[in-house]
Protein backbone atom coordinates (compact mmCIF):
# COMPACT_ATOMS: atom_id res chain seq x y z
CA UNK A 1 0.00 0.00 0.00
CA UNK A 2 1.38 3.18 -1.08
CA UNK A 3 1.85 5.49 1.80
CA UNK A 4 0.72 9.52 2.03
CA UNK A 5 3.96 11.31 2.22
CA UNK A 6 5.35 14.98 2.76
CA UNK A 7 8.78 16.17 1.41
CA UNK A 8 10.85 19.73 1.31
CA UNK A 9 11.96 20.84 -1.87
CA UNK A 10 13.96 24.19 -2.71
CA UNK A 11 13.76 26.04 -5.92
CA UNK A 12 17.57 26.60 -5.60
CA UNK A 13 19.44 30.81 -6.44
CA UNK A 14 20.54 29.44 -9.60
CA UNK A 15 16.92 28.66 -10.62
CA UNK A 16 15.40 31.69 -9.31
CA UNK A 17 17.40 34.00 -11.46
CA UNK A 18 16.73 31.98 -14.66
CA UNK A 19 12.89 32.62 -13.64
CA UNK A 20 12.56 29.40 -13.38
CA UNK A 21 10.04 29.38 -10.45
CA UNK A 22 6.56 29.33 -12.29
CA UNK A 23 7.64 26.25 -14.74
CA UNK A 24 8.55 24.31 -11.58
CA UNK A 25 6.06 24.19 -9.30
CA UNK A 26 3.86 23.63 -12.02
CA UNK A 27 6.19 20.51 -12.41
CA UNK A 28 4.72 19.51 -9.11
CA UNK A 29 0.94 20.35 -9.65
CA UNK A 30 0.81 18.61 -13.03
CA UNK A 31 2.56 15.43 -10.90
CA UNK A 32 0.19 15.62 -8.48
CA UNK A 33 2.03 16.99 -5.61
CA UNK A 34 -0.10 18.96 -3.16
CA UNK A 35 1.35 22.03 -2.07
CA UNK A 36 1.04 22.35 1.32
CA UNK A 37 3.29 25.92 2.31
CA UNK A 38 5.60 27.81 0.09
CA UNK A 39 7.55 30.65 0.76
CA UNK A 40 10.38 33.10 -1.17
CA UNK A 41 13.72 34.02 1.07
CA UNK A 42 17.15 34.59 1.59
CA UNK A 43 19.13 32.33 4.03
CA UNK A 44 22.48 33.03 5.28
CA UNK A 45 25.85 31.40 5.16
CA UNK A 46 25.16 29.99 8.86
CA UNK A 47 21.64 28.91 7.85
CA UNK A 48 22.77 26.67 5.33
CA UNK A 49 25.35 25.18 7.00
CA UNK A 50 22.87 24.11 9.42
CA UNK A 51 20.62 22.94 6.61
CA UNK A 52 23.06 20.39 5.09
CA UNK A 53 24.79 19.55 8.23
CA UNK A 54 24.90 16.39 6.94
CA UNK A 55 27.67 17.30 3.97
CA UNK A 56 29.56 19.15 6.86
CA UNK A 57 33.32 17.70 5.59
CA UNK A 58 32.63 16.86 1.94
CA UNK A 59 35.08 18.87 -0.36
CA UNK A 60 31.76 20.98 -1.95
CA UNK A 61 30.35 22.23 1.48
CA UNK A 62 31.50 25.54 1.56
CA UNK A 63 31.11 26.23 -2.05
CA UNK A 64 27.57 24.49 -1.63
CA UNK A 65 26.61 27.05 0.99
CA UNK A 66 28.03 30.19 -0.28
CA UNK A 67 26.00 29.30 -3.23
CA UNK A 68 22.42 28.52 -1.36
CA UNK A 69 23.19 31.54 0.81
CA UNK A 70 23.91 33.76 -2.75
CA UNK A 71 20.15 34.56 -3.57
CA UNK A 72 16.25 34.22 -3.11
CA UNK A 73 15.46 30.57 -2.76
CA UNK A 74 11.74 29.16 -2.94
CA UNK A 75 10.67 26.61 -0.28
CA UNK A 76 8.02 24.09 -0.40
CA UNK A 77 6.32 21.65 1.90
CA UNK A 78 5.01 19.07 -0.93
CA UNK A 79 2.63 16.29 -0.25
CA UNK A 80 1.51 13.21 -2.02
CA UNK A 81 1.71 8.75 -1.84
CA UNK A 82 5.36 8.40 -1.97
CA UNK A 83 6.29 11.91 -2.48
CA UNK A 84 9.85 11.33 -1.82
CA UNK A 85 10.82 9.56 -4.23
CA UNK A 86 8.35 10.69 -6.53
CA UNK A 87 9.97 13.91 -6.23
CA UNK A 88 13.53 12.67 -6.39
CA UNK A 89 12.43 10.85 -9.99
CA UNK A 90 10.81 14.18 -10.97
CA UNK A 91 13.84 16.42 -9.90
CA UNK A 92 16.28 14.20 -12.18
CA UNK A 93 20.24 13.15 -11.22
CA UNK A 94 21.75 15.04 -8.86
CA UNK A 95 24.70 15.94 -11.80
CA UNK A 96 22.33 17.29 -14.64
CA UNK A 97 24.72 15.53 -16.91
CA UNK A 98 23.22 12.24 -15.92
CA UNK A 99 19.83 13.46 -15.97
CA UNK A 100 17.02 12.00 -17.77
CA UNK A 101 14.59 13.86 -20.50
CA UNK A 102 11.86 15.77 -19.00
CA UNK A 103 13.15 15.64 -15.92
CA UNK A 104 13.89 19.34 -13.49
CA UNK A 105 17.51 18.78 -13.69
CA UNK A 106 17.95 18.10 -17.47
CA UNK A 107 16.03 21.17 -18.01
CA UNK A 108 17.03 23.72 -15.55
CA UNK A 109 20.44 22.71 -13.49
CA UNK A 110 23.54 24.42 -14.87
CA UNK A 111 25.84 21.26 -13.27
CA UNK A 112 26.16 18.90 -10.26
CA UNK A 113 26.56 22.40 -7.51
CA UNK A 114 24.09 24.92 -9.90
CA UNK A 115 21.59 21.95 -10.04
CA UNK A 116 18.05 24.22 -9.99
CA UNK A 117 16.17 22.17 -6.92
CA UNK A 118 16.63 20.33 -3.69
CA UNK A 119 14.31 17.44 -2.66
CA UNK A 120 14.45 15.67 0.99
CA UNK A 121 15.91 11.82 0.10
CA UNK A 122 14.16 9.98 3.14
CA UNK A 123 11.51 10.46 5.53
CA UNK A 124 13.95 11.54 8.36
CA UNK A 125 15.33 14.15 6.72
CA UNK A 126 12.18 15.43 5.30
CA UNK A 127 11.04 15.97 8.81
CA UNK A 128 13.96 17.75 9.55
CA UNK A 129 14.48 20.11 6.47
CA UNK A 130 9.87 20.67 6.50
CA UNK A 131 10.58 21.92 10.11
CA UNK A 132 13.71 23.96 9.20
CA UNK A 133 11.37 25.91 7.03
CA UNK A 134 7.57 25.60 8.07
CA UNK A 135 6.26 25.91 11.77
CA UNK A 136 3.35 23.27 11.93
CA UNK A 137 1.16 26.21 11.71
CA UNK A 138 1.89 27.04 8.01
CA UNK A 139 1.11 23.84 6.26
CA UNK A 140 -2.39 23.28 4.73
CA UNK A 141 -4.64 21.22 6.25
P1 LIG B 1 21.09 18.61 -3.15
O1 LIG B 1 20.03 17.67 -3.59
O2 LIG B 1 20.69 19.96 -2.73
O3 LIG B 1 21.92 17.92 -1.96
C1 LIG B 1 23.25 18.26 -1.69
C2 LIG B 1 23.86 19.10 -2.76
O4 LIG B 1 25.26 19.09 -2.79
C3 LIG B 1 23.46 18.55 -4.11
O5 LIG B 1 22.11 18.77 -4.35
C4 LIG B 1 24.43 19.27 -5.02
O6 LIG B 1 23.98 20.56 -5.33
C5 LIG B 1 25.65 19.34 -4.12
N1 LIG B 1 26.64 18.34 -4.51
C6 LIG B 1 26.55 17.01 -4.35
N2 LIG B 1 27.65 16.41 -4.82
C7 LIG B 1 28.45 17.40 -5.27
C8 LIG B 1 29.74 17.42 -5.87
N3 LIG B 1 30.41 16.31 -6.10
N4 LIG B 1 30.26 18.61 -6.21
C9 LIG B 1 29.56 19.77 -5.98
N5 LIG B 1 28.34 19.80 -5.41
C10 LIG B 1 27.80 18.62 -5.07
Amino acid sequence: MKTLQRTLTIVKPDAVRKNAVGDIIEQFEKNNFRILAMKMLEINKHQAEQFYAVHAGRPFYNSLTDFMSSGPIVALALEKEEAIADLRKLMGATNPANAEEGTIRKKWATNIEHNAIHGSDAEDTARFELSFFFAGYELAK
